[in-house]
């Protein structure tokens, strides 16, 4: 048995940011392997920074959770910052996860850098 905090309960059951942005700027999909759930993030890029960001998360409470405090965090970071996010600190930022849902916090870091990496393949400078 375990049981999520009361910031992680939050985040679940009023998530920040959900939807899709139509006309993103980059966007990142993942898959969990333990699991099957998926999570997508969409990115907008202004001046280097996000300047909105979106996701869709098809996954267990602590993925939900864990999306919208990757979006929470990450709105307007510079992109190199927000690469940094780690999902280590995503978890920490949720004042921790149970031990079992630890993978599901895996997803978070790894969607937004995906939707990053995607951004700037299309506006690489020559
Ligand atoms: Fe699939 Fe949590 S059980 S992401």
């Amino acid at each position: 048995m375990f049981q999520y905090n009361e910031k992680v309960m939050d985040h679940f059951a009023n998530p920040r940011n959900v939807g899709e942005i139509p006309d993103a700027d980059g966007v990142g999909e993942v898959g969990n392997p333990v699991c099957g759930d998926m999570m997508t993030f969409y990115i907008k890029v202004k001046d280097n920074k996000i300047d909105d960001v979106k996701f869709k998360t098809f996954g267990c409470g602590a993925a939900i959770a864990v999306s919208s405090m990757v979006s929470e965090m990450a709105k307007g970071m510079t992109l190199e910052k927000a690469l940094q996010i780690s999902n280590k600190d995503v978890a920490e930022q949720l004042g921790g996860l149970p031990e079992n849902k630890l993978h599901c916090s895996n997803l978070g870091a790894d969607a937004l850098h995906k939707a990053i990496e995607n951004y700037m393949e299309q506006h690489k400078e020559i």
